[in-house]
């Protein structure tokens, strides 16, 4: 039996009265980002890339507590892909350490303002520590409502939706699903989203046109809104930039306005 995803339907809520974001209007359900350029910020300063890896963190704290404060259910953000294990393992081994360091330092105020943390992606493959720190995490933020936070960590597009044939093949070797029975829906329910309405609004900071295997199965029909922004310079002003943008689209879904 396959449970229903629970927010099937919405994409998105009316708000009545502005935020102190002065943001009135349809806010997306749920948002997507590419926290892409921290290399760029550095080298425009001549500092290390791991000074923008760390300027990046800020710039996740304040769209977290701005998802919050404008109603978004859902944040995710891609923090490390399948491909960026081809960086030099100094760098690799620096976002780790700093995804430790921010799980360690700031998972009690998370849980304190109903964040629940979400990872994506093939987790049992990070490092120890990484894996234990996520795991205590999700533990303790479980019961958590206000806003999923989906960190995208070893995620590809692509190996998620191996991963989900895998499981899908799995079900029909076993004579637990029927071939006719393999529909859009059950595709959806294997993958690392499963119960999640499809991102309404993608982000790309650093002006770079390409999704990089990032939700490759979900952006279907999600708005896309790229900026030259650096992410460690994207602050609230720039995702309530993006989601002004977002609300002037005409999402037709390949039917027409009537
Ligand atoms: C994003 O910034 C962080 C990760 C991919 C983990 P980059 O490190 O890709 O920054 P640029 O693209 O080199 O500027
Ligand atoms: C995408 O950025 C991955 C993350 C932000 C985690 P990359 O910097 O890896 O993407 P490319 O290489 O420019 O496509
Ligand atoms: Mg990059």
């Amino acid at each position: 039996m396959l449970r229903l995803p629970f927010f099937r339907g919405k994409t998105g809520v009316s708000r009545e009265k502005p935020s102190k974001l002065e943001l009135s209007g349809e806010i997306p359900t749920h948002i997507a980002i590419i926290m892409d350029g921290n290399g760029r910020w550095a080298q425009k300063r001549n500092l290390p890339r791991a000074a923008g890896h760390r300027k990046g963190v800020e710039s996740l704290r304040a769209m977290v507590e701005a998802c919050l404060e404008l109603e978004v259910k859902i944040l995710t953000v891609y923090a490390f892909s399948t491909e960026n294990w081809k960086r030099p393992k100094e760098e690799v081994d620096i976002l780790m350490n700093l995804l430790v360091e921010y799980l360690q330092k700031e998972i009690n105020e998370l849980d304190r303002q109903g964040v629940r943390i979400s990872p994506i992606g093939e987790i049992s493959r990070l490092p120890v520590p990484a894996v234990r720190q996520l795991e205590k995490a999700v533990k303790q933020t479980a019961a958590n409502d206000r806003l999923i936070l989906n960190i995208a960590l070893n995620y590809g597009g692509r190996a998620e939706i191996v991963n989900a044939v895998k499981e899908v093949a799995r079900l029909l070797v076993n004579g637990e699903l029927a071939f006719e029975e393999i529909t859009e829906e059950v595709i959806s329910q294997h993958l690392a989203t499963k119960d999640m309405p499809d991102p309404d609004l993608l982000i790309r900071p650093s002006g770079e046109y390409r999704i990089s295997n990032f939700l490759l199965w979900q952006i279907a029909y999600t708005e896309f809104w790229i900026t030259d922004v650096l992410w460690p310079d994207f602050r609230k002003e720039h995702l309530v930039e993006a989601i002004r943008a977002y609300q002037k689209r005409d999402r037709r879904f390949g039917g027409l306005r009537l």
